[in-house]
């Protein structure tokens, strides 16, 4: 199974993230532009990750009635945008729309379509893994390709959810530094381990006194323990 590393974009402007993909591209293949930085910039972004080569992972979690949904999800998809996400508690219907909108808009155009992932619980808050399974679940069955969940989870919806499908996993903190606002962390190890492709990183990246040698240490974990 394959893993890849993904900065968390959480910056403020156009000037700091430009320095971050800057210098972590290619080392970093994936960014991920969440509510702070397109609050900040817009697709414009977007445009600039996509430009340097690299792909976009659009973490705007989407949770709005299905007409809304897909809409958004269209223009995502006219964006370019490698991965998406959406809130699995918009339930069945609004997913499903949104799936649709996806594949459509992406045929429409001539691209592949993007990985529509969808959100169970957020890992700063505590949760029970069962309801985690049962967002999970009703997620994968209503069209989704994947789930973001926290790595302690990831073991455990791998073991329930039959069928091929992807886990991103945030809430990563190599062994030593702080949790931050994060309550569900793991190690990059327990991460693959149990079973996650991304690994999503911003923290301990964005604000480490080397950046790059951050990132290049847990990408040395990730080979280290790839199949
Ligand atoms: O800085 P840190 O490594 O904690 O960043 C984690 C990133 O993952 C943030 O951008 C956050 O929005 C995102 N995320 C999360 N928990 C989820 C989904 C996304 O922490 N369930």
């Amino acid at each position: 199974m394959k893993s890849e590393i993904v900065l968390a974009l959480d910056v403020d402007n156009l000037t700091q993230a430009r320095y971050f993909i800057n210098k972590l591209y290619p080392v970093i293949k994936i960014f991920k532009v969440g509510s702070q930085l397109f609050t900040s910039c817009g697709p414009k972004i977007i445009e600039i990750i996509n430009k340097k080569g690299a792909g976009v992972f659009l973490d705007l979690k989407f949770f709005d009635i299905p007409n809304t949904v897909s809409g958004a999800v269209r223009l995502a998809v006219r964006h370019k945008v490698k991965m998406l996400t959406l809130h699995i508690l918009g339930d069945e219907e609004m997913i499903k729309a949104a799936v649709f909108a996806a594949s459509d808009e992406a045929k429409k155009i001539h691209i592949k379509q993007p990985l529509l992932i969808g959100v169970t619980v957020l890992t700063s808050k505590d949760a029970k893994s069962s309801d985690v399974l049962t967002l999970a679940r009703m997620g994968i069955e209503s069209g989704l390709d994947g789930v973001v969940c926290s790595a302690r989870e990831a073991k455990m919806l791998r073991d329930n959810i039959k069928g091929k499908f992807t886990i991103v996993t945030p809430g990563i903190r190599p062994k030593g530094s702080f949790k931050n606002d994060q309550k569900r962390t793991a190690t990059v190890g327990e991460a693959i381990s149990a079973g996650s492709n991304f690994l999503v990183v911003g923290r301990p990246i964005l604000e480490a006194d080397d950046p790059n040698a951050a990132a290049k240490e847990i990408l040395g974990e990730i080979y280290a323990r790839r199949d």
